[in-house]
C-alpha cells in the first residue's frame, strides 16, 4: 500500500476528516494526522481526551468485502498495534483486550475506533482511528513514551501485511495470532451489554472475530459490548 500522509497541527477529529474525504471519492491509504484533537471520539460515543503529544490517526480503507466480513478488521488493527508496541515493555505485559483496545499492565493504553459505511450489501469505506497514549493518560490509563512517528510508520507497516492476508485468506488465518496476544482461553469475563453484565468463560473467537463465552456450558456469541476480565 502507498499510504498518503497528511499531519494537521488540529482537528476536530481525524475520523471526521477522513470520511469527508472518503465522500470525495478519495482512494484508500490515506492517513490523516493530527498533533491534537477538539472532538477527538472514542468508542459507544465517548470522549477521547486528545491532547498534544499523544498519536492520533485515522486510515481510508476501501477493502472490497461484504458488510458481515469487515467486524474483524479491527482486530486487525489492534494485532497490528500490538506487534509494534510490545516491544521493550518487559516487566510489563501489553495484552489485547476484545475487540480491539490495548492494556499495558491491565491498564488501557491505546484504543481503536472503526467506523464504516456501506454500499448496499458491501463495504464502501473504513475510517480506521487509532489513538495512542504516549506522554500523557487518563487517569485510569496508562501512557507508553516513545517517538509517535515511528510507531504510526511501525504501525502501517505491520496493518499493511494483515490487512493483504485478511484479504486474501481472511481473519481465520489471523485468529491464532490475535489469541496469543490476548487473555487466555478460560478467564473469566464479563461482558457488558447495554446495561446488562453477562459473565462466563473466554471459550475464544470464532471466524469473523466475535467473541464466544461460555455461559455454564453454552456458548454465546458476543458480537459488540464491554468487556472486562473479572478479578
Ligand atoms: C476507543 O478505545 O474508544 C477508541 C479510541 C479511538 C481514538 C482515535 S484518535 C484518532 C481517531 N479520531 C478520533 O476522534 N478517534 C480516533
Amino acid at each position: 500500500m502507498d499510504w498518503s500522509i497528511q499531519i494537521l497541527d488540529s482537528a476536530s477529529s481525524t475520523q471526521d476528516i477522513v470520511k469527508d474525504l472518503a465522500w470525495g471519492e478519495a482512494p484508500e491509504g490515506i492517513v490523516v494526522q493530527a498533533l491534537e484533537q477538539t472532538d477527538g471520539r472514542g468508542r459507544h460515543g465517548r470522549e477521547w481526551v486528545s491532547q498534544k503529544g499523544n498519536l492520533f490517526f485515522s486510515v481510508l480503507l476501501r477493502p472490497d468485502v461484504m458488510a458481515q466480513e469487515v467486524g474483524s478488521l479491527a482486530l486487525v488493527a489492534g494485532l497490528s498495534l500490538y506487534k509494534v508496541l510490545e516491544q521493550d515493555k518487559w516487566p510489563e505485559v501489553m495484552q489485547l483486550k476484545w475487540p480491539n483496545d490495548l492494556l499495558l499492565s491491565d491498564k488501557k493504553c491505546a484504543g481503536i475506533l472503526m467506523e464504516t459505511e456501506l454500499a448496499g450489501a458491501y463495504v464502501d469505506y473504513v475510517a480506521l482511528g487509532l489513538g495512542v497514549n504516549i506522554v500523557s493518560a487518563p487517569k485510569e490509563g496508562a501512557a507508553l513514551g516513545g517517538e509517535a512517528i515511528a510507531i504510526r510508520d511501525d504501525f502501517l507497516e505491520q496493518f499493511d501485511k494483515y490487512y493483504k492476508q485478511w484479504k486474501e485468506k481472511g481473519f481465520s488465518s489471523i485468529k491464532e495470532d490475535w489469541l496469543g496476544c490476548a487473555h487466555e482461553i478460560g478467564a473469566e469475563l464479563s461482558v457488558k451489554i447495554d446495561q446488562d453484565h453477562v459473565f462466563g468463560v473466554f471459550a475464544g473467537l470464532d471466524d469473523v472475530g466475535n467473541l464466544l463465552l461460555d455461559c455454564n456450558g453454552s456458548i454465546r456469541v458476543i458480537t459488540a459490548g464491554e468487556i472486562y476480565l473479572c478479578s
